[in-house]
């Protein structure tokens, strides 16, 4: 189960969206406009004109010629259980899952063993930072030797273990180590990428020790009867990267691997583990079963569920540092997070709730970044965090989830309890249900971008959630007051898959996102594609609207995970769960042969003739 497919979100929200604002609005008039077009364009609204300015988007590249000038992949190459890559384009594959972490670590033996798995590169491959590293003065070493810190979303019991369900803590243990996070240095000699060894390469794992910070830390929602202490980070879906060198890894949907043996048949979920979606079998990891700390209805465990779904900060240069999970931004199914610097030099990070009917919200530091950092305070600790509330006039508020909003103290008893429970806290406020938000992206217009996937279950649409049922998904984009640390924002729809249906620009769910520093958005999608396509990375033009596709993934996989070399002539994408685990359908990176596990895998991507990647 690559998402969760139940709705969490019960609070009248839904209601509400459901009564008001049944009018046309300039939002769904545009959306119907764009229904209509038939070509890779997306109509004649430019990020840059919706926002009135001039679209003075700088461009690092060569102004003579378009931002996007390679061969696209056509739609009829785009399938099947390989691979395809523009003809301007050429990729390699590294870091397959079982690959040892260090080239002096247990090699790669299906199905792997708990030991040999906490050596060795996770499954599920999802965000992913790359993290340069110059030598001396030699600084275009940088784009040839770095630290890659890449997430392990999940495996299914039937990839990882090669059966359903465990049968032993041994089994549960493998389970849990192919999840997480890699730190991995990587180097390109000979034309080639491959790891390289370092005293900073390690494997973070749901058994790996972990700090907390921030309002939430020390509270007894955090606290076991048993005392046990805070291990792990697991479903690590997309990430972000702070500007002072350090990786973010998003813990998402984390609920699905707790369950319940309910032996004594006392536990019922409370309010707040419905609204997180917690059921008696979960996701069907069956790690409950021999693992207590997954068993919601162990007493002794009480509180461990609420030690995930936080954003977690890694150190890619010190390896000694524990992970630590920064509760100032909120619990909730964590997708990704983009972070920038806004006004005063405030750090400001851009995440979405992914489920069905949940929220985008905002993080602001307190304080300018640099000098929290100076007095020895984490940006990450001190902040407001806010929820967006998307009006249907194009308008947009972001209300704070703050203990001092008395609609909140009358629910809750202190901030920690509002941020370990935000989703609630959100409800309350009234923010708008969206269909499912994924990745966010800055682009350095200030406008960011967020794809909303899809959302079967819509059946009301809002400005902002324009179709009912949602199959295919959308991508809307904001700009808020005051460089980011406004309350206020202006949104609009950048595009609507469903419109490129039947185009060569095809795409359908969208999900991974990056603007990059020329105006190029990066599009990654998860689901099941139209017009025969599999899964996919696109490249569109802000300013014209075109896009085009640069590659396509196998079969039952999904495109996801973004990053790049400093020159941006080196691109890393992932290839995630290939054939959904399944040999009949691909062997990836292996050609089919019908029998070789697939595997999870990275795409170095380069163009031919040693270009900017997009371009
Ligand atoms: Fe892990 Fe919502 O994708
Ligand atoms: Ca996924
Ligand atoms: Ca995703
Ligand atoms: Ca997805």
């Amino acid at each position: 189960m690559s998402h969760d497919n139940e709705i969490s979100n019960k609070s009248s929200n839904t209601v509400f969206a459901e009564i008001l604002n049944k009018r046309l609005s300039r939002r769904t008039v545009l959306a119907g406009g764009l229904a209509t077009a038939t070509t890779a364009f997306f109509g004649s609204m430019t990020s840059a004109q919706a926002f009135g300015d001039k679209g003075n988007v700088s461009r690092g590249s060569d102004h003579k010629h378009p931002l996007i000038d390679f061969i696209p992949v056509e739609v009829a190459e785009g399938n099947g259980p390989m691979p395809a890559i523009s003809p301007d384009y050429q990729y390699q594959v590294i870091i397959p899952w079982g690959e040892p972490i260090e080239p002096s670590g247990p090699a790669f033996n299906y199905p792997p063993n708990a030991k040999d798995q906490a050596e060795q590169i996770g499954i599920g491959h999802d965000g992913m930072t790359y993290f340069p590293l110059k030598k001396g003065k030699f600084k275009r070493g940088g784009n040839k030797n770095g630290m890659l810190v890449i997430n392990h979303e999940f495996g299914r019991n039937t990839h990882v273990l090669g059966k359903s369900d465990p049968d032993s803590l041994e089994d549960v243990r493998t389970s849990q180590h192919a999840h997480g996070v890699s730190v991995i240095k990587i180097v390109k000699r000979d034309g080639s990428w491959k790891t390289a060894g370092s005293k900073n390469t390690r494997r973070i794992h749901v058994n790996t020790p972990v700090a907390f910070s921030g309002p939430v830390e020390g509270h007894e929602l955090l606290q076991t009867p048993n005392g046990n202490i805070a291990l792990g980070t697991v479903n690590n879906c997309s990430n972000g990267k702070t500007p002072w060198g350090t990786y973010l890894t998003c813990e998402e949907n984390f609920n699905g691997y707790f369950g319940a043996n309910n032996t004594e048949n006392l536990w019922n979920a409370t309010e707040e583990q419905d609204r997180y979606g917690f059921s008696e079998n979960g996701f069907g990891y069956g790690w409950h079963k021999f693992d207590r700390r997954f068993d919601l209805s162990d007493p002794d465990y009480k509180n461990e569920e609420n030690r995930f779904g936080w954003v977690v900060e890694i150190d890619p240069f010190d390896a000694t540092q524990k992970p630590v999970k920064r509760t100032a931004m909120g619990r909730f199914k964590h997708e990704g997070v983009a972070v920038t610097l806004g006004k005063d030099g405030r750090a400001v990070c851009y995440m979405g709730d992914d489920q069905r009917f949940d929220y985008i919200y905002k993080y602001v530091s307190a304080e300018s970044a640099d000098e929290m950092r100076k007095r020895g305070i984490s940006p990450l600790d001190e902040g407001s965090l806010y929820v967006a509330k998307f009006n249907e006039d194009g308008s947009g508020d972001w209300l704070e989830l703050t203990i001092n909003n008395p609609l909140l103290q009358a629910r809750f008893s202190d901030q920690a309890e509002v941020l370990t429970y935000a989703r609630i806290a959100a409800d309350l406020l009234g923010a708008t249900p969206m269909d499912r938000p994924e990745w966010t992206t800055v682009a350095p217009n200030g406008d960011v971008y967020c794809t909303l996937t899809n959302n079967s279950k819509r059946t009301v649409t809002d400005a902002a959630n324009p179709m009912a049922p949602n199959a295919d998904g959308h991508i809307i984009k904001w700009r808020d007051t005051e460089n980011h640390t406004g309350l206020e924002f202006q949104w609009d729809i950048f595009s609507v898959a469903k419109d490129t249906h039947g185009t060569e620009a095809s795409y359908s769910d969208p999900d991974g996102l990056y603007a990059d520093p020329d105006g190029r958005l990066f599009i990654q999608t998860d689901g099941g594609q139209k017009d025969g396509l599999n899964n996919q990375l696109l490249v569109a033009d802000t300013n014209t609207g075109e896009i085009r596709r640069l590659f396509t993934g196998v079969t039952k996989d999904e495109i996801t995970g973004l990053t790049m070399t400093p020159d941006r002539r080196t691109m890393f994408i992932n290839i995630q769960h290939p054939g959904n685990g399944d040999p009949s359908l691909t062997n990836f990176p292996e050609p089919f042969d019908g029998t070789t596990i697939p595997r999870d895998c990275t795409i170095v991507i380069t163009r031919k003739d040693g270009g900017i990647i997009g371009s």
